[in-house]
């Protein structure tokens, strides 16, 4: 009786409240019908997905590979805004001589300064490049001088941690960089650092 009971609480199949011996339950679904519905629902995705698809894709899609073919003309109408170091030369000559003979040759002057489109058009000077001044040399320094930056290897640019750089150098913490390396050829002035810090020698 409890059996009967507890069937009698489902839906599917319905069944009489008194259990006969040879009662078969008569099922109203097929029993693989659950995953025809599955199959339905995955093919209306698939035929809405692939209709979404082809409204939205762009027509160049796919012309050289996994992207937007008129992407590469659009990229191509946007204006030049660096000039490498070239374009620097001829106008700073006296930078141009330091740059040249120090370590920084390789040094990108656009790096530590900014596009050459926001200070020279058509030849003429239309505005002053910014050169940071104070801590802010410091910074720029370490973006690539950080030892912190693990992901660099250690022999493709030599790398300081700071303040212990300063502290090898016996001078106070808050001294700048600039106050003992030429920005534009780092290694110029460094005879006249051994010489504050008073030591000769050095490492080379
Ligand atoms: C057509 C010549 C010309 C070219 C090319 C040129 N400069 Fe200049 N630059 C000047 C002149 C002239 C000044 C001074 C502007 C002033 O004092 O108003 C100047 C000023 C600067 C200043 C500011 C100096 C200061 O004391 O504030 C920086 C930095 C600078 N240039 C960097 C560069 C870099 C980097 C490039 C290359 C990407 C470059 N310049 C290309 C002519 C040029
Ligand atoms: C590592 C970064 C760095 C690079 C690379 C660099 N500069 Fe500079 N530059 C600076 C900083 C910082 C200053 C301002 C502080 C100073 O002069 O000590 C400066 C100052 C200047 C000035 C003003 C000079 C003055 O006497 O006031 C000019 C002009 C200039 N740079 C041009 C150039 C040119 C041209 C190049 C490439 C040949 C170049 N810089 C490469 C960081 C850099
Ligand atoms: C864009 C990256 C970059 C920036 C910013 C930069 N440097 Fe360099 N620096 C280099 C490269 C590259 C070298 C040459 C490879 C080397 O010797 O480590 C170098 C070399 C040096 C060296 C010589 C190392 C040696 O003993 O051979 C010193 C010192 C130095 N830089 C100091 C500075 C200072 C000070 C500043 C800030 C004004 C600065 N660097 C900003 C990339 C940079
Ligand atoms: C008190 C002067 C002084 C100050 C300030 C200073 N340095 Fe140096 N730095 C030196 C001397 C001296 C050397 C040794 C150069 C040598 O041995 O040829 C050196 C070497 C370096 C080297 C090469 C390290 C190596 O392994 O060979 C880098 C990079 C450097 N300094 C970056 C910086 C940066 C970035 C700053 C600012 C955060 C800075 N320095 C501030 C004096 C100074």
């Amino acid at each position: 009786m409890a059996f009967a009971v507890f069937m009698s609480n489902t839906n599917t199949p319905s069944v009489p409240l008194v259990v006969e011996e040879d009662y078969v339950p008569e099922y109203k679904s097929k029993p693989y019908s659950h995953v025809v519905r599955i199959l339905l629902i995955l093919i209306i995705v698939g035929v809405v997905g692939v209709a979404v698809r082809a409204m939205v894709l762009p027509k160049s899609f796919g012309e050289y590979g996994h992207y937007r073919g008129t992407a590469i003309e659009d990229e191509m109408k946007r204006p030049i805004r660096n000039g490498t170091n070239a374009s620097c030369l001829a106008c700073h000559p006296y930078i141009r001589e330091m740059h040249m003979e120090g370590v920084h040759k390789t040094v990108s002057c656009e790096f530590c300064h900014g596009p050459v489109a926001d200070h020279v058009k058509d030849g003429k000077v239309i505005a002053k490049l910014p050169k940071k001044q104070g801590k802010e040399i410091k910074r720029l320094c370490l973006r690539c001088h950080n030892r912190i930056i693990r992901a660099r290897p250690k022999e493709s640019i030599k790398m300081i941690s700071m303040p212990q750089h300063l502290e090898q150098k016996h001078v106070r913490v808050d001294h700048n960089c600039n106050q003992c390396h030429n920005v534009h050829a780092p290694l110029m002035w460094v005879k006249e650092a051994r010489a504050i810090v008073g030591v000769e020698e050095d490492s080379k």
